[in-house]
């Protein structure tokens, strides 16, 4: 298997709901006018607290300087797992549950921090430039390294770290974060660039003025509809997250889902920000996902983590991922 490492250097920032008119401009045009921008790495992730924006530096010239933005102060680098082409084609597992115990548990062992982002075409697991080093010292058994240099793909040489090795712990990983679920399900999609124009007023209306919509109610258990939309444009692909109700506002035909339709639901982690110097958060839910073959996208916010698992499974999940929750608060 081959782990590239992209050349976007990468940052993760907030913006403030209230400030978000203020940054429109720079986001209109990172959504959906690639061809004004030399940006390659665009996504913005509504949730109840704020927008989370991870941009390249091309794109983050975009942004205006404000009280209302504030960027996470280290500069990340996205990392890929490209499964070689001879696998067939049956039960590959999807999301984060393939890479959970090849880069996510190895990773969290040596005490790297992630911040992960899915899509519908791959997910890209984001670490700190810094750590670089240590990143590919931990993946070098298992992976080939290749760097992407100006589009290139080369081979990486691991950059000579020798000390700071970490036996893989074998014991189980206590979840620390509070973990809630809310009641809306999720389709995770995808749209042809060339469609775009034609839905791009519909998308600026989901982006960046629903959020005083009233939602129909429906929500009859103890946990509440929440707010959750994830847009990307990475490398010339768009990836869309949205709850099915928004996904009625789209003309048919447009959106592409995998053939199976799944309808996905949320467990949302942490209770305080979750920050982004702690590890393991994602290895504590996804290694767990990856022991019962449950598939799963993973989303970083600014603040905190969403793990998506289908439908069917969201009640199994909770009770798997509730007996691993530490008890010491
Ligand atoms: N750094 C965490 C980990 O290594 C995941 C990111 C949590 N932080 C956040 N702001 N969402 O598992």
């Amino acid at each position: 298997m081959e782990l590239h490492i992209l050349e976007h250097s990468l940052k993760v920032a907030s913006i403030a709901k209230e400030g978000i008119q203020i940054c429109t401009h720079g986001l209109i045009k990172l959504a959906f006018l690639p061809s004004k921008t030399r940006c390659k790495f665009f996504s913005l992730t509504e949730t109840p607290e704020d927008y989370t924006i991870i941009v390249d530096e091309e794109g983050f010239k975009e942004l205006p300087e404000s009280d209302h933005l504030s960027v996470a102060e280290a500069t990340w680098l996205a990392l890929n797992v490209v499964s070689g082409g001879g696998s067939s084609s049956s039960s590959q597992p999807i999301g984060v549950t393939k890479i959970a115990k090849s880069v996510i548990a190895p990773l969290a062992d040596h005490n790297i921090s992630v911040f992960m982002l899915s899509t519908y075409q791959t997910d890209f697991i984001l670490v700190r430039e810094r750590d670089l080093p240590m990143v590919m010292h931990t993946l070098s058994s298992e992976f080939t390294l290749l760097r992407v240099v100006n589009g290139e793909t080369v081979a990486a040489n691991s950059l000579g770290v020798t000390n700071g090795f970490v036996k893989p712990k074998m014991v189980q990983r206590p979840i620390i974060h509070p973990l809630s679920s809310p009641s809306n399900m999720f389709c995770v999609t995808s749209l042809d660039p060339d469609t775009l124009p034609s839905v791009a007023t519909l998308l600026m209306d989901v982006m960046f003025y629903s959020s005083g919509m009233k939602e129909p109610g429906g929500a009859s258990e103890d946990s509440e509809l929440i707010r959750f939309f994830s847009f990307s444009l990475i490398e010339g692909y768009i990836s869309l997250v949205m709850d099915e109700q928004t996904t009625r506002r789209f003309p048919n035909n447009v959106l592409f889902t995998s053939a199976s339709g799944e309808l996905w639901k949320m467990v949302r982690i942490g209770g305080q920000p979750l920050g982004f110097d702690e590890c393991g958060i994602v290895a504590q839910i996804s290694e767990p996902l990856a022991t019962a073959d449950i598939p799963a996208y993973y989303i970083s916010t600014f603040k905190f983590d969403h793990a998506l698992v289908p439908e069917e499974n969201i009640q199994s999940v909770i009770g798997a991922l509730r007996t691993n929750e530490s008890t010491g608060q």
